[in-house]
């Protein structure tokens, strides 16, 4: 059933307390066929935890969100399984199964906020690996044409943050499941980064130790969003060319970053961010996180507008600062 002029704050991690025109919750395909709606001129949004938007405004239109949370074995050998999950399904709890079932690839991915179909769209990403690491394919249902299709890994277009599905001709394409493809022995672990490394040191590596130590690490970082609205990192970290890089490197000797190649250079935002003062600062209800500049937070009641007007002066001081113009990671709806 849809439902009308629904409320949205508990369906947004950042808390705001917007209303959407029309909200209509689904569990698989028929539901989608059966709908009444037309999605060829009427607004619609597609939302699956709400952990990485932001709603400027009410939404006068439908919003649509998976509820499908199941998973099914779609085959396996000695060494791999492959499971196809409901878009709907939380998406720590998937992790949290794996961990539990020993199927490798996910534990990295321990603690992120969200949903299984979000994971896709985003690519989410973190300590070294990201969801296109273990995606086989992408069920979708094409609402404007009213046809399901898979989609293979290649493609999705994968990138840092990126996929096919954030393209705004795209928006039609609803994921209704997704597959993964999981290691059951021979895991290859991903401890690589810095923090996980060090607090694994005396540890057995196992799947187990890595999802502890990653929660543990996150939990230090991040302001827990049931806690303090907030959508993870709300910039991504800018890539520049190997010029650009010199030239910051020389000027700020402690630049924070990561070479991705000889002419590529991901720089650390929450470092940039910090170095231009705004390190646990407010404007109105609206804050940075005092321990990772990065995530921006609600400190409570805030309205949209208090939060976009945060995040332009950031972006505007850095940009006066280092010359570089970061972006939203979050999608302003
Ligand atoms: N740093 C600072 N000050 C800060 C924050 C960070 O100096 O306030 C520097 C530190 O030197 C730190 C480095 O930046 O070592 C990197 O920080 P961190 O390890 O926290 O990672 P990040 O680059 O800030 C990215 C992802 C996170 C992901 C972590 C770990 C993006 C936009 N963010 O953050 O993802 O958990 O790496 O892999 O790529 C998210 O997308 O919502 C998210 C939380």
């Amino acid at each position: 059933m849809i439902k009308k002029n629904f409320s949205l704050q508990y369906y947004n991690t950042f808390g705001l307390n917007v209303k959407a025109d029309f909200f209509y919750e689904f569990n698989d395909v028929s539901d989608l066929i059966s709908l009444d709606y037309d999605f060829k001129n009427g607004k619609f949004f597609i939302l699956g935890g709400g952990s990485n938007l932001l709603f400027t405004r009410d939404f006068n239109g439908l919003v649509i969100k998976s509820i499908n949370d199941k998973i099914n074995i779609v085959s396996e050998d000695n060494n791999f399984i492959y499971l196809k999950v409901g878009a709907g399904f939380v998406w720590d709890n998937f992790v949290e199964y794996c961990v539990n079932n020993n199927y490798g690839g996910v534990e990295n991915l321990s603690l992120i906020p969200g949903t299984v179909g979000a994971s896709a769209v985003q690519n989410i990403g973190a300590y070294g690996v990201e969801a296109k690491d273990i995606i086989s394919k992408v069920y979708v249902y094409d609402l404007e044409n009213n046809r399901a299709e898979v989609l293979s890994n290649k493609d999705c277009l994968f990138d840092y943050r990126y996929s096919v599905f954030k393209k705004s001709k795209n928006n039609r394409l609803l994921i209704t499941d997704i597959e993964y493809k999981l290691t059951k022995n021979n895991h290859k672990y991903n401890i690589n980064y810095g923090a996980v490394k060090d607090k694994l040191l005396n540890k057995k590596i196992n799947l187990t130790n890595i999802r502890d130590v990653i929660i543990n690490i996150r939990e230090s970082k991040l302001p827990d969003v049931n806690r303090l609205g907030n959508a993870g990192s709300f910039f991504k970290n800018p890539i520049v060319d190997k010029k650009k890089f010199l030239e910051l490197l020389q000027k700020f000797p402690s630049l924070v970053y990561y070479k991705l190649s000889n002419e590529r250079y991901k720089l650390a935002a929450g470092w940039l961010i910090e170095q231009a003062g705004f390190k646990g600062f407010s404007l109105g209800r609206a804050g940075v996180y005092s321990k990772q500049s990065l995530v921006l937070i609600n400190k409570g009641g805030a309205e949209p507008n208090e939060i976009i007007k945060l995040s332009d002066k950031i972006i505007e001081t850095i940009f006066k600062k280092f010359s570089i113009k970061i972006e939203p990671e979050v999608i302003f709806v």
